[in-house]
């Protein structure tokens, strides 16, 4: 099953790019929340066993190891993008020597799509967190009935739910009014508007990129899981590029974007949308600042 950061390079270090500013401390304090609610839900502070489907660059996996160090804690994980895993690996060969050494033994990742079979027992893990993987299965029901079988019953979802997020996942009734996030919020409005005119030309082959709430609701009405949800901020600051979102899209680094038009079509938007923040008095070279991160950590348990 191909990823879709494997195609395009030039897309994968767009995503990079992104994903690098946001802080290693961020994770690291987000990595100690998510373990202390695993410990207590679970009533186990020890050696528990996680896996994280599509691990990336081991931006959620890397800090987990770490922070559950001091509790021999065991990251399992896989990606089926090569570059994800090249880049992971990289990241892990910077930490200092004392993190690295730390966390040696404890991380575990190989190259696997998730529609594979996977090469862990059954119930081997305490724990299966998903984080921003769901959206790119089709069968994401199949997928989660593996999770499920491969875990002793709790699987995590992650998401982050500032403003930034919502608007990249086009949720504009959360976005607030004020600037400058009412400033991408009509941005994005102006992208949609576009896009649902492709989509009435017949140019829309969009795999709707699932929202949780099926999954969550999936688990707990099919498989019985109970659901807790909790909100950890985050002390987040982030620069956004206009020029950077417009070579997204260009690029398809946006995966929705990608799935739903070709790049003809992309390019043309790109352009349109540069031409609508010039008409602003918005200069493409413009950089937004945005303070403040909030996740939510969806725990779905069976007792
Ligand atoms: C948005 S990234 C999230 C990475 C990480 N979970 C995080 O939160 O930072 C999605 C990851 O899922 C991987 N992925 C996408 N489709 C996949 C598949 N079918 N099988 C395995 N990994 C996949 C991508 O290569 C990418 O690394």
């Amino acid at each position: 099953m191909r990823s879709p950061y494997i195609k395009s390079k030039k897309a994968f270090s767009l995503f990079l790019n992104y994903s690098q500013q946001l802080d290693f401390q961020n994770s690291l304090l987000l990595a100690e929340n998510l373990i202390h609610i695993l410990q207590t839900t679970l009533k186990k502070s020890r050696n528990l066993i996680i896996l994280e489907p599509g691990i990336g660059y081991g931006r959620i996996a890397i800090p987990l190891a770490i922070k559950g160090a001091p509790f021999n804690f065991q990251i399992y994980g896989f990606d089926n993008s090569p570059y994800m895993l090249e880049e992971l690996t990289k990241r892990i060969n910077n930490l200092p020597v004392q993190l690295r050494a730390q966390i040696s033994g404890r991380l575990f990742f190989r190259q696997l799509a998730a529609e594979s079979e996977w090469p862990y027992p059954e119930k081997f893990f305490d724990v299966v967190i998903l984080s921003y993987i769901l959206h790119y299965l089709k069968d994401w029901q199949i997928f989660l009935d593996k999770c499920d079988s491969h875990s002793k019953g709790c699987i995590v979802f992650l998401k982050e739910i500032s403003p930034f997020n919502y608007w990249l996942n086009g949720d504009f009734s959360l976005i607030p009014s004020n600037a400058p996030h009412q400033v991408l919020y009509e941005f994005w409005h102006y992208f949609y508007k576009l896009k649902e005119s492709y989509a009435e030309k017949g140019e829309n082959q969009e795999i709707t990129p699932i929202a949780y709430q099926p999954a969550i609701h999936y688990l707990a009405f099919q498989k019985g899981y109970h659901v807790s949800t909790y909100q950890v901020d985050l002390p987040l600051t982030r620069r956004l590029k206009f020029s950077e979102l417009l070579s997204w899209i260009r690029y398809g680094a946006f995966v929705p974007l990608r799935e739903s038009i070709n790049r003809q079509a992309r390019t043309l938007l790109a352009h349109r949308m540069k031409e609508w923040l010039l008409q602003r008095g918005i200069s493409p070279k413009e950089t937004l600042v945005m303070k403040g991160g909030t996740y939510e950590i969806c725990i779905c348990h069976k007792t």
